[in-house]
């Protein structure tokens, strides 16, 4: 017996269509049904934020959502956030400040961080580090990942850019 069913929805601005499993988790979908691989799969239990999608522009775990669930709506990984630049200097900050050894949880990081920066542009060092408390790293030991988000809530303000636009390009 057939026991997919069937999906349609937008990922990262493009439109699919498929056939899926329906106890199939939406970063296992992501990964492995269309190839994006940015999102990773670390705790899969909602606890890690390694698999921090967007779903209609707010931020999920990949691993709690079903696929089925995404059905008709909106879905943006980490491949669809950076790659219009919007957050390069997020991604600048990660490297300047040595935020990420092995980039497992960079990911999720910088959906989350692009989350509040667009969320809350004048957060405190204290607002970040709480904020980013969801999203777990096994190699930096945090501080680094804290300053970097902080440097661009600093440079974001003196340039008067303004909040990131979610899943656009600023
Ligand atoms: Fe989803 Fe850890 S893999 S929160
Ligand atoms: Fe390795 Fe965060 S850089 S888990």
């Amino acid at each position: 017996m057939d026991d997919t069913r069937t999906i349609r929805l937008s990922v990262n601005g493009e439109q699919r269509h498929c056939a899926i499993a329906p106890r199939q988790h939406l970063v296992d979908f992501l990964r492995e049904e269309l190839g994006l691989t940015g999102s990773h799969l670390g705790c899969e239990h909602g606890v890690c934020g390694a698999c921090t999608v967007r779903l209609d522009g707010q931020v999920v775990r990949g691993c709690l959502v079903l696929a089925v669930q995404a059905d008709g709506r909106s879905v943006e990984t980490v491949e669809g956030l950076t790659e219009g630049g919007s957050v390069r200097d997020l991604q600048d900050a990660f490297v300047a400040r040595n935020a990420l050894q092995c980039g497992y949880c960079t990911s999720g990081m910088l959906m989350a961080a692009a989350e509040l920066i667009a969320a809350q542009p004048d957060a405190s060092r204290e607002t970040v580090r709480a904020w980013m408390s969801g999203n777990y790293c096994r190699c930096t030991g945090y501080q680094a990942i804290v300053d970097a988000v902080c440097d661009v809530l600093a440079r974001r303000k003196v340039a008067g850019s303004g909040a990131l636009t979610q899943g656009a390009d600023a």
